[in-house]
């Protein structure tokens, strides 16, 4: 180099597992919030973004001041590991640096652990294991927040005869998946062997030794990718309907910077939208997707995860990059980048879907929607959940057709506009034989495979035509 020190922006982390291993324990273990605790059902069913300055990670490593850190913090994006929702990992793992892979120390690898990191492999995208839960040896001694370290110093030789059993378990596992991997404070190769942190997300154990690996050893590996670079890089993970801001975007800013006002162009399912910037928000240390008080900014700086109040972006689509046109630049020539950008989403969707993973078709299905077939209306609070339900519908028996989509909460208004297309009485009681087997399916299906991730709300559309408007509600 020239000796200048470049400046480098926070490392963007996936967390990616099984269900329930503790992904989201972990992160509110480590920003000391109780996100896990207001899920519904415990589950994860967006994908979540934090920001942790570095000032918060010193505090909670308890780094000595001469000790530096050369990122601003660390951005850690939380996915769900519910099978419904692999479009979501994807997306989390294609716009992160680094990935932690969260594994139960009593459960060992499991199929959405095998799925994770089939998509790691993938992608080529390095990542740490989470050791978690190990608070639940038989006879573990809790020491709160320590370094694993020193925890395990504090373990009688009946814990660490079972923890050292377990760890050769899970290293055994990931070398039939092909990874070398070892315990961090034991690997030679850092650069070569995946490492190991065994970590509880109820008593913190482990917590510092996983903080001060991603901001003091990631940024070591992977030093150029991590400069800051003032061209916008941006990835829409979510869009949402808020009561105060109207229709928001979920962007994980990944390079460069945006401001209040800008011209955006997004990709939506008819195609690529112009507008302003309405307002740039942050929730303060939370995730962007828990509603409470948001700080108004007037310019945000990646790596950062914000909400983004947009006008006309209700079909925004998940997983595609915004845009930002300056004055002068070539209007067209966004647009046009917009249009590739839908088709390489796509494109990923279907290579996706090519390999082990089944997690892709939704995107597209989302797409093709506009041209209604017969079928059931479907709406969600989220294209995420959207894209689970729409997934969801077609992996039942009952194969039940969609006819098209929608987000935000069914209103007034969608009843009267289905109870306006009534009129025959065969065709309803047809439809509530449909919809009552559809239920009952899914119910079925719930009780196999924990709680079905999300609110479900069904109206009949002109082919159903019906005496009484028909709302399913499956939560
Ligand atoms: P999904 O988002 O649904 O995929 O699950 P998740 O991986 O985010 O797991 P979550 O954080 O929801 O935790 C699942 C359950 O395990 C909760 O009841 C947690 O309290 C519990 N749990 C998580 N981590 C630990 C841990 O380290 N020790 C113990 N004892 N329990 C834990
Ligand atoms: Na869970
Ligand atoms: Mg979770």
């Amino acid at each position: 180099g020239n000796g200048v020190d470049m400046e480098l922006r926070a490392p963007i982390c996936c967390i990616l597992g099984h269900v329930d291993a503790g992904k989201t324990k972990l992160l509110d273990c480590i920003r000391q919030s109780n996100v896990q605790g207001g899920e519904a059902g415990g589950i994860t069913q967006q994908i979540g973004a934090t920001y942790l300055p570095v000032e918060n990670i010193r505090e909670r490593t308890s780094l000595k001041a001469e000790v530096t850190i050369k990122v601003p913090g660390l951005l850690v994006i939380d996915t769900p590991g519910h099978q419904s929702f692999s479009n979501m990992r994807l997306r989390g793992s294609i716009l992160c640096d680094i990935a932690v892979v969260v594994v139960d120390i009593t459960r060992g690898l499991e199929k959405q652990t095998m799925e994770s990191l089939d998509l790691l492999k993938h992608r080529n995208v390095r990542f740490i294991v989470a050791l978690n839960k190990v608070d639940q040896l038989y006879g573990w001694k809790t020491c709160i927040n320590a370094p694993i370290a020193k925890a395990l110093k504090n373990q009688t030789d009946d814990v660490q005869r079972e923890f050292k059993w377990r760890v050769t378990e899970v290293i055994t596992q990931l070398m039939e998946k092909g990874f070398n991997a070892a315990l961090y404070y034991e690997n030679k190769k850092l650069k070569q062997v995946v490492n190991i942190v065994p970590t509880s997300a109820v008593s913190g154990e482990g917590n510092p030794d996983l903080l001060l690996l991603l901001v003091r050893w990631v940024p070591k590996i992977m030093m150029e990718r991590l400069t800051y670079v003032n061209t916008v890089e941006c990835t829409v993970l979510e869009v949402n309907e808020d009561k105060d801001f109207g229709t928001t975007i979920d962007v994980v800013l990944i390079n460069g910077a945006l401001r209040n006002g800008d011209r955006i162009v997004v990709c939506t399912k008819q195609g690529p939208v112009t507008t302003n910037i309405r307002y740039l928000l942050t929730p303060p240390m939370k995730e962007l997707k828990v509603k409470g008080v948001y700080t108004h900014h007037e310019e945000l700086k990646a790596a950062q995860g914000m909400k983004i109040a947009v006008r006309g972006l209700q079909h925004a689509m998940a997983g595609t990059s915004l845009i930002v046109v300056k004055p002068g630049d070539d209007m067209e020539r966004a647009e046009a980048a917009a249009v590739q950008e839908i088709s390489k989403a796509i494109s990923l969707m279907n290579e996706d879907e090519k390999g082990e993973n089944e997690g892709g078709t939704e995107l597209q299905e989302i797409c093709r929607i506009k041209h209604c077939r017969d079928g059931v209306y479907v709406q969600a609070s989220s294209l995420g959940s959207l894209e689970a339900i729409i997934k969801h519908l077609k992996t039942l028996a009952l194969d039940v057709p969609v006819s098209g989509c929608n987000l935000g909460p069914v209103h007034k208004q969608d009843v009267m506009k289905t109870t306006a297309m009534l009129k025959r009485k065969e065709d309803v009681d047809s439809f509530t034989d449909h919809m009552n087997k559809l239920k009952e399916e899914m119910k079925k299906q719930c009780a196999a495979d924990a709680v079905f991730p999300c609110t479900l709300k069904i109206l009949p559309n002109r082919v159903y035509h019906s005496k009484d408007p028909i709302v399913c509600d499956v939560e």
